[in-house]
């Protein structure tokens, strides 16, 4: 689906991870936050605590959700999972590119059916993996050139966009145009810890080399005073834009 100019406030463009294990813990972050922060990040962990209420109940609090739980099955399991989630309204939703062609479209088409708010994209590339990690799990193609195969695949097969590192952005922008969603985790402001994430830039760079949303987890959950580290991070998006 093309997206013809997206304009983004620059506070809409920090969604904060809930790597949490409870929903009350979830919860906890989104008050406190949400004076700040539009969006907020499902993965897996809290998916597996909380389940599906807990999308709702993020967005009875007025804010958006991403629903990160990238999946990867056979074309009919995907399309089965993506059209319940779907139902969630989520903002954004994945899978995750290794899927392959088939079953990216299917489920592209299976989104587009069950809501028009809500925004598939693909995972490309870990931004855990370096060269050597990627290499270790069997991904033999360099690693920018797997994301960018990935990425055009996605696109492709009907989807709104990609997660990918912030080192590749400037790399799909180049190759594969404006109109489509990159969101970049792997993000790390010059003041906090670089963590197991391996590919990453600064929210001022992934934002300069064209990233639409940046994904933060522990920079903000980890800090001695989160709503100042959310204000800096969006200080720094807002100077970048
Ligand atoms: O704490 P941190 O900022 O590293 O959190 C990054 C978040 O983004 C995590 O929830 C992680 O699951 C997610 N993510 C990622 N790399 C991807 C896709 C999602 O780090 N390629």
């Amino acid at each position: 689906m093309a997206l013809k100019n997206k304009k983004i406030a620059p506070g809409r463009r920090l969604i904060v991870a809930l790597d949490v294990p409870t929903a009350r813990e979830a919860m906890r972050w989104v008050r406190k936050l949400r004076p700040k922060v539009k969006i907020f990040k499902i993965g897996l962990e809290l998916f597996c605590a909380a389940g599906p209420s807990i999308v709702k109940k993020i967005a009875g609090e007025g804010a958006d959700v991403f629903l990160d739980l990238k999946f990867l099955d056979i074309p009919n399991t995907m399309a089965g999972a993506v059209a319940v989630a779907a139902r969630l309204k989520p903002f954004l939703l994945n899978v995750h590119g290794l899927a392959g062609p088939q079953a990216l479209s299917l489920c592209a088409e299976t989104v587009k059916k069950e809501n028009r708010k809500t925004r598939l994209i693909a995972v490309t590339l870990l931004t855990s993996y370096d060269e050597a990690e990627a290499k270790r799990a069997c991904i033999e193609t360099p690693m920018k050139a797997a994301v960018a195969k990935l990425c055009g695949a996605s696109l492709k097969a009907g989807l709104d966009g990609v997660v990918a590192s912030p080192l590749e952005v400037k790399m799909l922008r180049k190759k594969f145009g404006e109109d489509f969603i990159i969101v970049t985790p792997g993000v790390r402001p010059e003041w906090a810890a670089k963590n197991d994430q391996k590919r990453i830039a600064t929210p001022r760079d992934a934002i300069r080399d064209g990233a639409d949303y940046l994904v933060v987890g522990r920079p903000v959950l980890g800090a001695s005073d989160p709503l100042k580290a959310v204000e800096m991070i969006i200080r720094e998006i807002r100077e970048a834009v």
